[in-house]
């Protein structure tokens, strides 16, 4: 099986004695509010999903990250995972001292604070995301940040909470899933929408050439217009019960952000599910992209500078409707274009499904359609 990025699967998840006597003593700790995304990314730092990380970047490693695309030990990291606070916050914790971190009232979490540094959120977003555009979200959540940085190892002490239990995997569960499937080459799909064919053509060429394909669907916070995630995982529930084989095909939610970062978040994707146990990882047509912000196929050649990743992306071209072929095709494949092809606009989809049409077939699965068309309203407000 591959190993963890980094070697090391971590487990930041307390342990019954060690959880109970922290919780006796937490009252003692300098306690914070978290928001239920700070507390996601301490649940996917405590189950492994992050490893090698085993708390938020003190500033080595954040400047590492934003300058070279890696953590300072080296090892490939392009997005930062970090916790802002400001003063009022923080009161008068210093460098050594515990933080208690509660989610609505519920202390979940602590984090022994190393460091509490500043920094410029320019520089940040620039560095990860190539702009500076307020309209861009990764950079408007930026902007909203508090002033500090905080740095340290987190330890997870409760549940915090989770719409979609049974299909929730952390990295020690889909390997061990992986295992019993049989599979030794299994690649990854991200995806933070509802599927077209597009999407199912990507999988299933990539599925031939390996023994499993892991759809793993981005469950989290998304920017408006987006698919809910109940809608999203509902669709595919319909789309794998009828198109895909059992012993070939597994899916499992990953509960994290939408950073809309391209080429950056294309990277940080792989590495995450690399920790899930997969071999492969399906790059397409603008990866994690909005807008017209990056190029095509950016997240194609960022892998270039990282060959040693570990995790081999699939990478793909457009896939399309050829009318001539009468097929779904991409141009590697196929010789026709201008009026023969059909591109699969997600905006397009999304414009018809708004209006209550299921999209043509030869776009949507009818199940899947169906499926999206039974809410009211199946986007993010
Ligand atoms: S993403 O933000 O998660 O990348 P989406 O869910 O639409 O968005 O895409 C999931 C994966 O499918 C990405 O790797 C993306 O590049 C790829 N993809 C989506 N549509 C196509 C297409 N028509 N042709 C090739 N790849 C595609």
């Amino acid at each position: 099986m591959i190993s963890p990025h980094g070697n090391r699967l971590i487990d930041r998840r307390s342990k019954d004695s060690d959880r109970e006597r922290i919780l006796e003593g937490f009252s003692d700790y300098h306690q914070i509010d978290i928001s239920t995304e700070t507390a996601q990314e301490i649940d996917n730092i405590a189950n492994g999903v992050f490893s090698p990380l085993e708390g938020f970047l003190n500033r080595n490693d954040f400047e590492s990250v934003l300058n070279d695309g890696r953590l300072s030990s080296g090892i490939a990291w392009t997005i930062p995972i970090v916790f802002d606070v400001d003063d009022k916050d923080l009161g008068r914790t210093k460098p050594g001292d515990y933080l208690g971190l509660r989610l609505n009232g519920k202390s979940v979490a602590r984090l022994l604070v190393e460091e509490v540094y500043p920094y410029e959120k320019s520089d940040f977003a620039e560095k990860v995301y190539g702009t500076e555009d307020p309209k861009h979200p990764g950079v408007e959540k930026i902007s909203g940040m508090k002033e500090h940085l905080v740095g340290g190892q987190v330890d997870l002490l409760d549940d915090i909470g989770n719409p979609y239990p049974e299909y929730t995997l952390a990295p020690s569960e889909t390997r061990e899933l992986f295992k019993k499937k049989g599979w030794k080459t299994v690649v990854a799909f991200q995806t933070r929408n509802t599927p077209h064919l597009g999407h199912e053509y990507v999988q299933k060429t990539a599925l031939s050439m390996v023994d499993g394909l892991f759809i793993n669907p981005l469950i989290g916070k998304k920017k408006p217009g987006d698919f809910t995630d109940e809608v999203i995982l509902e669709s595919y529930k319909a789309l794998m019960e009828n198109y895909y084989p059992e012993q070939t095909t597994a899916m499992s939610v990953l509960h994290t952000e939408m950073r809309y970062g391209g080429p950056k978040e294309a990277i940080h994707h792989a590495i995450m599910r690399k920790n899930f146990g997969c071999t492969h990882f399906i790059v397409g047509r603008d990866h994690a992209g909005v807008g017209d912000y990056y190029g095509p196929f950016d997240a194609h050649e960022i892998f270039d500078e990282y060959p040693e990743i570990g995790i081999a992306p699939i990478k793909f071209r457009s896939f399309f409707y050829c009318k001539k072929c009468s097929s779904i095709a991409n141009d590697k494949v196929c010789p026709h274009s201008g009026d023969d092809i059909v591109n699969f606009a997600g905006r397009k989809i999304r414009e018809m499904l708004s209006q209550g049409q299921p999209p043509p077939l030869d776009m949507m699965r009818e199940e899947v359609a169906k499926t999206i068309l039974k809410y009211d309203n199946p986007f993010v407000e």
